[in-house]
């Protein structure tokens, strides 16, 4: 089986849907441009139906991203399909991603319609896209509190119908993985033409589990990941891009999968995002947070200043960040502090290390880290130490 994972990115569409995360069209231009530089093998550009607004933005992406696939989203409604076909005209690759519930809970109450007319509805809409483009991906949504059985009966008509990918979304974040993964084989084994298109996951992280569950897809033949940048999305987000393909690259010795993503535009990205937004990442998220490679404990300085690997499972520069971060704090030693200072420009003998030491920590005891200025007006009062180029010293810490 092919071990190319489509990244399917959906920061425009559903990133989008999260509250606060609402961008204008210049800036969705910006950041499509940015995601294809990243390598995304499709961008989800928009829901046209949803505002005139989107429309026009799906139309200008389809216009200016060329090597990615460029996706427009819609209800399985002719209205709705109507506004994504058009929608991609300009588009080099365009694909129509077409989706409908099928969740029991979701027919009766949102619905209010049978398995039959959800079933006919997905292959009209199926048929209909299909007669306008090559590349159809339909959806089930709530697929993951749905019966497997109606699941292999609609995923296989839609097939039939000319759907060349078919998305299992859990879409309330409620699958398990090991469940999730159990489901993926179920439809992979279960739906009789399953070789004429790819199974894709599209998780969200209620339980903090969007990514687990994508990972436990792809293990069980799943082929396409729909993800977000810095994994924003409906309410908890959605899988994170960065972490589904850093899982896969750091771990290539336990899972052998590739993707397209230029790994060192990761950070360039979820920056971009977070300055477009105006909402930072939380510091402590994985791969891009302000604190994924930052070191304040003394021994974890001293090895991460020896030997990276120490304390990394992968280096900064391959997420894109220039370099490690030595933060010093009240768990500094004077190991990390001395480097810290050198990289200031002061280069200091025993003794004088030793008395800024015992200042930096005073300091660090008061406020919670102690930055650049911190210790160069430290310096600064300390007036009878050599300055650049002076009394280096190699300390332990
Ligand atoms: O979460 C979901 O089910 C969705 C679909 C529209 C793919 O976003
Ligand atoms: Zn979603």
């Amino acid at each position: 089986m092919n071990n190319h994972i489509t990244i399917f990115d959906t920061t425009l569409r559903d990133g989008e849907q999260s509250p606060g995360y609402s961008m204008n069209r210049s800036e969705k231009l910006r950041l499509a441009l940015q995601l294809e530089k990243l390598g995304a093998d499709v961008i989800e550009a928009g829901f046209p139906i949803a505002s005139d607004g989107d429309y026009e933005t799906v139309r200008e992406i389809g216009k200016v991203i060329k090597q990615s696939t460029v996706a427009a989203l819609c209800r399985t409604r002719d209205i709705d399909l109507e506004r994504a076909v058009s929608a991609l005209e300009f588009a080099a690759k365009p694909r129509v991603h077409t989706f409908i519930a099928t969740s029991d809970i979701h027919m009766k109450y949102k619905l209010q319609q049978t398995r039959e007319q959800v079933l006919e509805s997905a292959v009209k809409a199926v048929e209909y896209a299909k007669s306008h483009y090559d590349d159809v991906e339909f959806s089930a949504e709530d697929a993951s509190r749905s019966d497997p059985q109606f699941l292999i009966d609609i995923f296989t008509a839609v097939i039939e119908a000319g759907a060349t990918t078919i998305n299992v979304p859990d879409t309330v974040g409620y699958a398990l993985p090991w469940e999730y993964g159990e489901l993926i084989k179920t439809l992979k084994e279960g739906i009789p033409n399953i070789d004429k298109a790819v199974i894709s996951v599209h998780c969200h992280n209620d339980l903090g589990l969007a990514v687990a569950n994508s990972l436990m897809a792809v293990r069980n033949g799943a082929r396409q990941v729909e993800c977000t940048v810095n994994g924003i999305g409906e309410r908890a987000g959605n899988a994170s891009l960065e972490e589904v393909v850093m899982a896969m690259e750091t771990r290539k010795n336990n899972m052998n999968y590739s993707t397209s993503i230029n790994t060192r535009e990761i950070y360039p990205s979820s920056q971009l995002l977070a300055q477009i937004t105006g909402k930072g990442v939380q510091p402590n998220k994985a791969i891009v947070g302000e604190n994924a490679f930052a070191h304040e404990a003394g021994i974890h300085q001293h090895g991460v200043l020896k030997n990276p690997l120490t304390y990394e499972i992968m280096t900064p520069e391959s997420v894109g960040l220039t370099c490690n971060k030595i933060v010093i704090g009240k768990h500094s030693g004077r190991f990390a502090l001395c480097k810290k200072l050198e990289d200031l420009g002061y280069f200091l003998n025993k003794e004088h290390l030793n008395q800024v030491y015992v200042k930096v920590t005073k300091l660090a005891d008061k406020q919670k880290t102690v930055e650049d200025h911190d210790l160069i007006s430290i310096m600064s009062m300390m007036n009878d130490m050599p300055g650049e180029g002076h009394g280096r010293v190699a300390s332990g810490g």
